[in-house]
């Protein structure tokens, strides 16, 4: 199978997910559900508290506030790049997939690698408990990618609650580290990057692949908001640089819907980064891009 046809299965998965669990049809939109409290959000300590109850009352809904042509073309890139970087060896590859929510992704992920015969294995670490136990539901149900059961992937993706700002029980272990979507809604992102080079094991592909968002996040507590920091390439790459991490491909991938939160056609920005224990040779500043083409996949 090639990747358009991979991709097509994915789209399917996702579809029988929103229709069968999530309730939701094709691209309906439906609001993120709000933790309603009387918490005041602007008090730093209410706000973690609020932003993890929301994605807990979010988990069963999530997967159908995503568009399929986000789903798809995320995918679309993922397999491109992962198809070079799992070409290792024959070692099992491990790989850890940070704020996975509903872990659609990651689920495909490891039936797709154990379908092209790739060795590994995925942790998919979220902190809300309502995603961690949406995932542990999927993998525990009756669906199907193109035949093969769901719940006989759970050997090769396994759920994890914790926060990605602590990623102590994971350092030097994993191979390729990926964060989809998520980094832009952390606390202290900064402290997630420096976290996520510390899980990288040096003798592997030591790879980070993160996709953001390219507005800040919000959410609406009542008549208040609670804003997370935009997180900018050049802000991402200096932070990046500071952990001996240097970018080696960029990709934008651009939405027909708009971005879901202000509007436009960039839907999100894809960057794969490469871990020199021994530090990096240039500043990004002196390099010219690693861009790719920028993504458009309708099916
Ligand atoms: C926008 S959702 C994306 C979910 C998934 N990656 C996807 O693309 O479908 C963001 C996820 O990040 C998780 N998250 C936010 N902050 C986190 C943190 N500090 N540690 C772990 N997970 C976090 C949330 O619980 C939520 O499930």
């Amino acid at each position: 199978m090639n990747t358009n046809e991979y991709v097509s299965l994915f789209f399917d998965f996702v579809n029988k997910v929103k229709k069968t669990v999530c309730k939701v049809e094709g691209d309906d939109i439906i609001p993120m559900h709000q933790a309603n409290q009387d918490w005041d959000p602007l008090d730093p300590a209410n706000r973690e508290r609020l932003l993890s109850m929301t994605w807990n009352v979010s988990a069963s809904t999530w997967a159908g506030v995503e568009k399929n042509s986000t789903y798809t073309q995320t995918m679309a890139v993922l397999i491109e790049r992962l198809l070079k970087l799992t070409d290792i060896s024959n070692r099992k590859l491990r790989i850890l997939s940070l704020g996975s929510g509903p872990g659609l992704y990651e689920i495909f992920l490891a039936y797709w690698l154990r379908s092209i015969g790739r060795n590994a294995r995925m942790y998919s670490l979220d902190y809300s408990e309502g995603m961690v136990a949406f995932q542990n539901g999927l993998l525990s149900s009756d669906l199907r990618i193109d035949g093969v059961r769901v719940s006989a992937l759970k050997e090769a993706v396994t759920p994890v609650l914790g926060n990605m700002e602590d990623l102590r029980k994971f350092y030097g272990g994993m191979d390729i580290v990926f964060c989809n979507n998520a980094l832009q809604w952390v606390a202290d992102w900064r402290a997630a990057v420096r976290e996520m080079q510390l899980a990288l094991n040096e003798n592997g592909p030591r790879t980070l692949v993160v996709v953001i968002h390219p507005n800040a996040m919000v959410v609406h507590v009542g008549d208040k908001l609670i804003e997370r920091e935009l997180i900018t390439e050049e802000a991402l790459f200096d932070e990046l640089e500071k952990h001996r991490i240097q970018p080696v491909f960029q990709r934008y991938m651009i939405g027909n819907e708009g971005t879901g939160q202000a509007g436009g056609r960039l839907n999100r920005m894809f960057f794969e980064a490469r871990f020199y224990p021994l530090g990096v040779s240039r500043s990004w500043r002196e390099m010219s891009r690693p861009v790719g083409k920028a993504t458009f996949v309708k099916l």
